[in-house]
């Protein structure tokens, strides 16, 4: 089996290997930190070793809440989260479906999510599609109580008992939450929801291979076991016994922190696979959260090639110079479209006959990482061999334990989000919520 890989070689032309090397000390003894908890955020490191502790049992639970809902043969299928209790799913659902699922005619329910904005007309237009179609939602929220995915739950939860009745609404639910404390757990228990727990020590961003994500991947009718299984054998390959040299999770750790440290404040994972965008999201999350605090931190940001190369590429060609990408590079793709022969070659592409329209993709890939190293931003590749579960397996867990190793690298606490809060304090103070009283009126004060 092959694994996914990190080319560094357009990155060495602006930080020296040397310089990289300088990091195998930290990288090494970050790693050994994650899976012993001896550093900042230790309550929150229980994805370190999730992939290779979770049961047979777990998984067979998850399979089969899934086959149950399946049997309602639904048309849809609504996950209501936001943040961590959306992302992974999204990533993982969108890179593994047909680029028109919508359309398709498939057994497995289309997977449509709520809860991860508060736009009236999103939830509107969603109440439009759901009185037509056979539904089941599952609801996931870790604290219970996040205003996003409550208000959104609220309103569907009254619709599916109205249309199902209580006790068939009752079986089409799913809650995913914590343990015992928590709005949604209290509810669970009362109305009788199939439960799923968010461990404990297991943060929003790192939570995808919980039921958080395992539920909705697996509804959608992709392969858990496969998913699991890569980021198990991650685990193996990126473990403190894995020297640096050999540890992927270490060495992007430690070039995005040289590379940082040389003025390149901003990182863009580029994809070249429109099934990845969503995945970039996740990513994003993932190291936003994790690095942006106490002042610090690189900005995750992100493209779709080549569609921004006709938008954002102009920027990142002649921009100001604190770029660098990191462009998940796809080796295998699993349809051919070969380019025809056209007789009046009006558009003068008789010279791309007969060629795959993934070679030219490729060769669009490697001339912009060439134009983009040229105009002087560093450059580096995540090899995945295919888009499937287990390659996704792989990366998701990669790119955890590096955001754990790199967050150290950068002195902060990688598993706390305090800032997060901020809005939501001035949110809840206009909206007057009983308790923010004294914030109502001084945010009222500011506004006049
Ligand atoms: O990373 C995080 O902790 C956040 O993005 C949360 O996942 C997000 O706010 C949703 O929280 P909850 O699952 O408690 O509703």
């Amino acid at each position: 089996m092959e694994n996914i890989s990190l080319n560094l070689n357009r990155a060495l032309g602006f930080i020296s290997q040397e310089a990289i090397d300088s990091y195998k000390a930290d990288a090494e003894k970050f790693n050994v930190a994650l899976h012993e908890k001896t550093m900042r955020g230790n309550d929150y490191l229980g994805w370190v070793n999730l992939p290779s502790s979770i049961t047979d049992e777990h998984i067979a639970d998850v399979k089969a809440t899934a086959q149950k809902l399946a049997a309602k043969k639904l048309d849809i299928l609504v996950v209501v989260g936001i943040g961590g209790s959306y992302l992974g799913a999204k990533a993982v659902i969108d890179a593994l479906s047909n680029n028109f699922q919508q359309f398709q005619k498939g057994d497995a329910p289309c997977v449509v999510f709520a809860g991860q904005n508060i736009s009236e007309d999103y939830l509107a237009e969603l109440r439009q599609l759901l009185a037509h179609k056979e539904y089941g939602i599952v609801v996931i929220s870790k604290s219970g109580t996040t205003t996003e995915p409550a208000l959104a739950f609220r309103v569907l939860k009254k619709d599916i008992e109205t249309k199902y009745g209580k006790e068939e609404a009752v079986s089409r639910i799913i809650a995913v939450t914590d343990a015992s404390k928590g709005a949604l757990r209290q509810l669970a228990t009362e109305e009788g929801y199939k439960t799923f727990v968010i461990p404990d020590d297991v943060g929003g961003r790192f939570s995808v291979l919980t039921p958080v994500g395992l539920i909705a991947i697996a509804c959608a009718g992709f392969d858990i076991t496969q998913l699991i299984q890569g980021a198990k054998d991650m685990e193996a390959q990126t473990s403190p016994e894995v020297k640096f040299e050999d540890n992927l999770a270490a060495q992007y750790a430690a070039v995005r922190n040289e590379l940082y440290r040389n003025g390149k404040k901003i990182e863009i994972l580029v994809n070249y696979n429109p099934k990845l965008h969503y995945f970039a999201e996740w990513w994003k999350q993932l190291y936003g959260e994790s690095e942006g605090k106490e002042g610090k931190g690189i900005y995750p940001s992100s493209v779709d090639f080549s569609s921004d190369l006709h938008s954002m590429g102009q920027y990142i060609q002649e921009g100001e110079r604190t770029l660098f990408e990191t462009v998940l590079s796809i080796k295998n793709v699993k349809n051919t479209v070969l380019v025809p022969t056209d007789e009046a070659n009006l558009d003068s592409l008789n010279f791309l006959a007969g060629k795959r329209v993934d070679e030219v993709n490729k060769m669009a890939e490697l001339g912009t990482a060439l134009a983009h190293v040229d105009g002087g931003v560093p450059n580096m590749q995540v090899e995945v061999p295919e888009i499937n579960e287990y390659y996704l397996g792989q990366l998701i867990y990669f790119f955890e334990k590096a955001c754990g190793i790199s967050g150290y690298m950068l002195d902060v606490n990688p598993f706390d989000q305090p800032g997060v809060e901020a809005y939501k304090k001035n949110m809840f103070a206009l909206l007057e919520k009983p308790g923010f009283e004294a914030e109502t009126q001084k945010i009222k004060e500011k506004l006049k």
